[in-house]
């Protein structure tokens, strides 16, 4: 295992980070880069552990989910990525990202009392408008997985006119939601503590470790849904996630579908 002293050619990332070792876990913090996960990816490629984590106080070129970007403005948001090293079928993957929504959605309120809706697979909502998103990329050689990068947005500290007008009724804060500055290291040290915590029940269990919280956080179960997926929509009622985090939905005409990719949207 690498140690935070023992670090070699981080000169080649474009601002130097402030690094700690922390409880074990390798931090790197920058003032500014173009995408956390960019460097947690450069971070893996070295050999990083399991565990690393790289934060940002803003992002040139935030990346979200489908190629749209992620407006990282400085000292506004939570830019974070987490280095993992599943030893796991990579079909498994998608509980990951539902798993990171459940830990997210506890921080939120367990840190600042924000009662936040998980919308399958990435989004975090408050009101309908979207809090914090969550982009999992992953390394193969050949079926094997090498690693798996968690990267995290969370709009803190925004007012209304912080957004790009394009997405500004879409989106929301956590201060504009509670109306004070939320304290950034209590959400993250929430959020780190209840990944660790879950990760290592996912490892052992699958996504049945958490079903029955996503279930109960999401914003979606019982509701009706249109999914748009290679071409084709259904509509249906959704009634949860299986065990690799596919969602489930009832169509009309009672069969059960596994969606593993599209975008979802609630009718009505
Ligand atoms: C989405 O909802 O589309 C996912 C957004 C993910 C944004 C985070 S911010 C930290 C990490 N670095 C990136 O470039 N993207 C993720």
């Amino acid at each position: 295992m690498l140690c935070a002293s023992d670090e070699q050619n981080l000169e080649e990332m474009d601002t130097s980070p402030i690094k700690s070792c922390r409880g074990g876990r390798h931090l790197f913090h920058f003032r500014e880069t173009d995408s956390t996960s960019n460097r947690a990816h450069e971070l893996a490629r070295k050999g990083y552990p399991e565990g690393t984590v790289v934060l940002a106080d803003s992002q040139t070129m935030g990346r979200g989910q489908l190629g749209r970007s992620w407006h990282s403005p400085q000292g506004k948001g939570i830019y974070l990525s987490l280095i993992l090293r599943p030893d796991t079928n990579p079909a498994r993957m998608p509980g990951i990202t539902l798993m990171t929504a459940v830990c997210l959605a506890e921080a939120f309120t367990d840190a600042c009392g924000v009662i936040a809706s998980i919308k399958w697979p990435n989004d975090l909502l408050v009101r309908g408008r979207k809090l914090s998103g969550i982009l999992t990329e992953m390394a193969l050689t050949g079926d094997i997985l090498d690693y798996v990068i968690v990267g995290v947005g969370i709009n803190l500290s925004h007012g209304e006119d912080d957004f790009p007008e394009e997405i500004r009724s879409r989106s929301t804060s956590i201060m504009m939601e509670t109306g004070t500055l939320p304290d950034r290291e209590s959400i993250v040290g929430s959020f780190l503590g209840r990944f660790e915590r879950a990760y290592r029940e996912f490892l052992e269990k699958g996504s049945d470790s958490f079903a029955e919280r996503w279930k109960s956080l999401s914003g979606m179960v019982g509701k009706t849904v249109t999914v748009e997926s290679a071409g084709a929509v259904i509509e249906g009622t959704v009634s949860g996630i299986d065990e690799i985090g596919a969602l489930l939905v009832r169509d009309r005409d009672g069969r059960d579908r596994r969606i593993l990719s599209g975008q979802v949207s609630l009718v009505g």
